[in-house]
């Protein structure tokens, strides 16, 4: 299928923006950019991993338009997202002058994309940024939203702020680049929405899902407009997370505990934890009585036939027991008034929030699932 431009627009008053979706992109920024800018200069943070294959790409799009750049390139991974990163980051914006009303370019994955829009919401107390997401996981997630921010010693994501940028790029050539297990990893996200909200979305993903997974431009930029236009419509809703925000943490609890019980390893990637965690929270909701058996046996069936990890046993080495995986799970950030608060199911595409879950349910979902009981077999 020949794939074109898509356009969410995220309508949020004065800080509304559009984020752009498509192949090709990364030659068009310098035109997309142009008029944001006061003058014709950027200043790009990327990590060494994506500089090195699509730094000159971007370099190109940009001049194209006249616009010069320059660059800081910090280390890939997790361990950028802290302290030690941000400073460095923050001192070389400042070095490079940049103005109040100059444009920040964050182009990465997650880490640098919630790394560098925190340091564009702190510098001169806030400029503006333009995320272009380089992962699956960062173009259906967390580039758009505005969550911005780093990790600390206590867990992640702790520190930071919201910062919507102005423009959010997704060129989905880009995807072409990842490595099949960090694609799948981000399809987890991609899943999420589609049992979140979407029916029809799940349904099209278990028929597309493996010609995307192959490389189909145009299932890719299907997927990503959809998820883009589900994540967008429930910001606006509730921009910093009151309420209906919630709902894009589905198999986040279950997840964040897995990936703090792998010490947030290769074990066990972010996406990775998001998918089994939709599976946990299927298989909750249905010995809840909340929906049927079934629906999590589907939600199963789907990620294996993608060839994700899908059960604990596919987690490679030793797991804590039950007890300290719900321990885990009590530190998650989504705790309100000292009750963690869980995105359970009434059905595919039917999630809700509450925090009227019997310790002993989640127990018991989570001993199975350690003995390896296939828990959403029937
Ligand atoms: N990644 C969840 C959110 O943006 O709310």
């Amino acid at each position: 299928m020949q794939a074109g431009l898509n356009i969410v627009h995220v309508p949020l008053g004065a800080r509304a923006y559009d984020v752009v979706i498509g192949p090709g992109l990364l030659a068009q920024a310098g035109a997309r950019i142009l008029p944001f800018l006061d003058r014709p200069r950027v200043v790009v943070v990327t990590d060494r991993n994506v500089g090195a294959l699509h730094l000159d790409a971007l370099r190109d799009g940009l001049g194209a338009a006249g616009i010069s750049m320059s660059e800081l390139v910090l280390p890939a991974g997790e361990a950028t997202k802290g302290w030690p990163e941000f400073e460095r980051t923050l001192d070389w914006l400042l070095e490079q002058r940049v103005e109040r009303n100059d444009v920040v370019v964050a182009f990465g994955g997650g880490v640098i994309g919630d790394l560098v829009g925190f340091a564009a919401a702190v510098l001169r107390r806030g400029v503006r940024f333009v995320q272009i997401p380089t992962s699956l996981l960062a173009q259906v997630d967390s580039s758009v939203g505005g969550k911005t921010g780093i990790n600390a010693a206590q867990g992640k994501n702790l520190i930071g702020a919201f910062h919507q940028p102005v423009l959010v790029l997704a060129d989905t050539e880009v995807l072409a680049t990842m490595t099949p297990r960090d694609f799948l990893s981000g399809y987890g996200e991609v899943v999420k929405y589609g049992l979140l909200g979407d029916l029809d979305f799940f349904q099209w993903l278990e028929e597309n899902g493996p010609a995307l997974a192959a490389g189909d431009m145009g299932a890719r930029v299907q997927a990503v407009a959809r998820a883009v236009q589900m994540k967008a419509d429930i910001v606006v809703r509730d921009e910093t997370e009151q309420g209906d925000r919630a709902l894009l943490n589905l198999g986040h609890t279950f997840g964040h505990a897995l990936e703090a019980a792998t010490g947030y390893s290769d074990r066990l990637l972010h996406g990775e934890g998001v998918a089994i965690g939709c599976a946990l929270a299927f298989e909750l909701s249905a010995r809840m009585g909340l929906c049927s058996q079934e629906d999590p046996s589907r939600v199963r069936a789907h990620l294996r036939s993608m060839g994700m990890k899908v059960d604990l046993g596919d987690i490679e080495g030793e797991l804590p027991d039950a007890e300290a995986l719900l321990g885990l799970m009590g530190q998650d950030k989504k705790m309100m008034g000292g009750k963690l608060h869980y995105v359970l199911a009434r059905g595919l595409g039917q999630a809700f929030v509450t925090a009227d879950v019997s310790r002993d349910m989640v127990r018991s979902v989570l001993m199975d699932a350690l003995r390896g009981q296939r828990v959403g077999d029937v």
